[in-house]
């Protein structure tokens, strides 16, 4: 698609239309791995806890590209400094080959360091080509002697022949990585109005690994960015969150997003006194007619609801100096790849890694805090339940979001999408919004996403 066309492809009325192209166009989908998840972004990698001894290794995506997460050796002297953990391309530098095949339980491996098993190139933990065999050639008997025949050429220099190292950031556990040189510093990348939201759940935290699930959903990618950047629907497609009061249009909420319009946190807090089942106790006004409303609905189980407050909850108000705010749900989008969840007691990261326009995967990593008592880790796995490809609300996500993308595909090209809850701008730079009736942060992202793809 050459420029003059996708600017008539995409209608003038800001950001508040989105056209089904953006969503299904494989050439499109090109460029945004090109443009966005290999040029000058961070993109999530995994948690630094996967990785805990020296030699610990995980695969992990950035977009298309598979990366290899490791715990580098490191001097004593420097380790006040350098987390050794190092993220390297698995792609040889010989021939291209994907040497580093996942472990046997799917999780984790441990090496010494990487050989490629077609010519047993090796690597070291870093990336740094330490040899290859027959480099100086193969010594043979000949007529007149000993000689050697073939190998590389004299001037073939292992410091150049390394595996593509990323550069990496390492954030309270929290592992990003790029390949351009150009990304900002990773702390200006996520800016001031979000790091608050970081910092509150990882700060000085020891994190402590729960499980992963992980689905592949038939959809565009972007569509799981906006789908936690979209505050409107949880209280309406959700069953589980407006039957249980836990995310309803009445809560105190909050809409932040950092300078660009590119990341973004939407904050609320459950009602004070909401009812732990639905037992009328709600306001009406955002449960009548709404079809996902089940009055009659109970738990078997209610300790899928036995939510204990948290100390770290409570934190002095970014945007209100001298107060303080104790939400009870943040859901933390980074662009362009990460989404951080606290509903409650559960906690978890979720990596897009996509897959083609119309499909992506989703990795979901579990986790509390290693300070954590046992029952607190049980509370945080029955609440998990609500996440994941099965879970009781997020199962709702995967399945709407290929709808979405069955409606774009049906109609073609000449559709859009309408976002004009809240406005019709493109919203970047705005104040927080103190409600969740807006699709404030849908039009903000896609305003950066013109920016950066040059639409
Ligand atoms: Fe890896 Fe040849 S392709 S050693
Ligand atoms: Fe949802």
């Amino acid at each position: 698609m050459n420029a003059p066309q996708a600017l008539v492809r995409w209608h003038d009325s800001g950001t508040s239309r989105i056209p089904f192209w953006a969503y299904t166009d494989p050439d499109l989908y090109q460029r945004e791995l090109e443009r966005l998840f290999y040029g000058a972004h961070w993109s999530y990698v995994g948690l630094a806890i996967e990785i805990p001894n020296t030699g610990d290794y995980k695969l992990s995506w950035l977009g298309e590209r598979q990366v290899i997460m490791v715990r580098d050796r490191v001097a004593p002297k420097d380790r006040a400094t350098d987390s050794g953990i190092r993220v390297v391309e698995n792609r040889c530098a010989h021939r291209g080959v994907r040497f580093c095949q996942p472990p046997m339980d799917g999780k984790t491996g441990n090496a010494r360091s990487f050989v490629c098993p077609y010519h047993q190139w090796t690597y070291k933990l870093n990336g740094d080509l330490a040899g290859l065999p027959f480099k100086d050639g193969v010594k043979v008997e000949g007529p007149d002697g000993e000689c050697v025949n073939g190998g590389m050429p004299a001037d073939f220099d292992l410091s150049k022949n390394g595996l593509t190292k990323l550069r990496v950031a390492v954030l309270h556990g929290l592992v990003f990585a790029t390949f351009s040189e150009e990304a900002e510093p990773f702390e200006q990348y996520i800016g001031p109005a979000v790091m608050p939201w970081l910092d509150r759940i990882f700060k000085g935290r020891e994190l402590k690994l729960l499980g992963y699930n992980r689905q592949r959903i038939p959809g565009n990618w972007k569509l799981m960015m906006e789908n936690i950047k979209d505050p409107y629907h949880p209280g309406l497609l959700h069953t589980w969150f407006v039957t249980f009061g836990l995310w309803r249009a009445d809560q105190k909420s909050r809409m932040v997003m950092d300078e660009h319009g590119r990341h973004a946190v939407m904050i609320s807090r459950r009602n004070p006194n909401s009812p732990s089942v639905a037992d009328g106790g709600a306001n009406k006004s955002v449960t009548e007619g709404v079809t996902s409303f089940k009055a009659d609905m109970t738990l078997q189980d209610s300790r899928l609801l036995d939510v204990v407050p948290e100390a770290w909850w409570t934190v002095d108000d970014p945007s209100n100096p001298g107060t303080t705010i104790t939400p009870t749900v943040t859901m933390i989008t980074l662009f362009p790849s990460l989404i951080i969840q606290q509903q409650v007691n559960s906690l978890s990261t979720r990596h897009i890694v996509p897959r083609g326009a119309g499909e992506f995967d989703f990795v979901w990593t579990h986790f509390g805090f290693a300070d954590d008592t046992e029952e607190m880790t049980q509370r945080r796995l029955r609440q998990a339940n609500l996440f994941g490809p099965a879970g009781f609300v997020s199962a709702d996500d995967g399945e709407v979001i290929e709808l979405s993308q069955d409606g774009f595909k049906q109609w073609g090209e000449g559709g859009t999408t309408l976002v004009e809850l809240g406005g019709r701008g493109d919203d970047v730079g705005n104040a927080p919004t103190e409600h969740m009736v807006t699709e404030t942060l849908i039009r903000s992202m896609y305003a950066y996403w013109r920016k950066a793809m040059g639409e």
